[in-house]
């Protein structure tokens, strides 16, 4: 597992404290810092705990900057399943950071070349990302990078593997409303940040942790790639490192 740092924790609530701690940490020293969000179950309770910080005078968004990993294909910004709705919902609506300092990459774009490097393009004049969140899905995947032959690089436009539509359908009504694409940062993306975190949570995810950070670096299992990067901390609970 190279230079990755485990964190065992006792439960989702406990995760939550610890990460913060991080971000905490992180703003402090750098008051316009360029954070990457992740949305997904398991970062509510880290995200509830920022809300709580701010408003106990802990923490100050009103200068960081902010990238989310990825978004739907076809989904607007006031979709409820969008990932931008739930960011709003989940965060910005709840904390100083100002609107135009949140990006997320545009569901609907007609040229998704364009929207992909200028994506890129706003996290380089901001300086890169100084502390990335990720969750993980089932199938490894960071963002919507799914199992491949190779890793992909930069942000870019995905389909989705049944396993995630499959998981991501209980925000749905049907299966048939799970868009089918998305876009997202790419894993050079996720790379280039200087810090990391993931947070795991649940027995369902014990498996993907053990095969991500004690198995082979592959790009079958997207994650595995962070047992490359120099600063990765894995905030994980009890339920999750059942397998260790
Ligand atoms: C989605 C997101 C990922 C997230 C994953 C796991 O597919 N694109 O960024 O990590 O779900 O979500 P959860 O935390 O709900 O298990």
């Amino acid at each position: 597992m190279l230079h990755v740092k485990l964190l065992k924790v006792k439960d989702p609530a406990e995760m939550g404290k610890r990460a913060a701690d991080l971000f905490e940490e992180m703003i402090a020293s750098k008051p316009a810092c360029v954070i990457g969000l992740a949305t997904g179950s398991t970062p509510l309770p880290l995200y509830r705990e920022l809300i709580e910080r701010e408003k106990a005078g802990r923490i100050d968004f009103s200068k960081v900057r902010s990238a989310n990993l990825d978004e739907y294909k076809g989904l607007a910004p006031d979709h409820p399943q969008s990932y931008r709705y739930f960011m709003q919902e989940n965060l910005f609506n709840h904390i100083s950071i100002k609107p135009e300092n949140t990006i997320v990459p545009d569901g609907l774009a007609e040229d998704v070349q364009a929207m992909c490097s200028a994506y890129e393009a706003q996290i380089e004049e901001w300086g890169g990302v100084d502390l990335q969140l990720l969750g993980i899905g089932h199938d490894g995947h960071i963002g919507f990078n799914e199992p491949e032959e190779t890793f992909p690089g930069m942000t870019h436009e995905v389909e989705l593997a049944d396993i995630t539509r499959q998981a991501n359908k209980r925000f749905f009504n049907s299966i048939g409303e799970v868009p089918t694409a998305a876009y997202t940062m790419g894993i050079g993306t996720v790379m280039a940040a200087r810090k990391i975190i993931m947070v795991i949570t649940g027995a369902d995810k014990a498996e993907i942790l053990k095969k991500s950070f004690f198995g082979p670096v592959t790009p079958e299992v997207p994650a595995s790639i962070l047992q490359f990067h120099p600063d990765v901390t894995v905030i994980a609970d009890e339920a999750a490192c059942s397998l260790l």
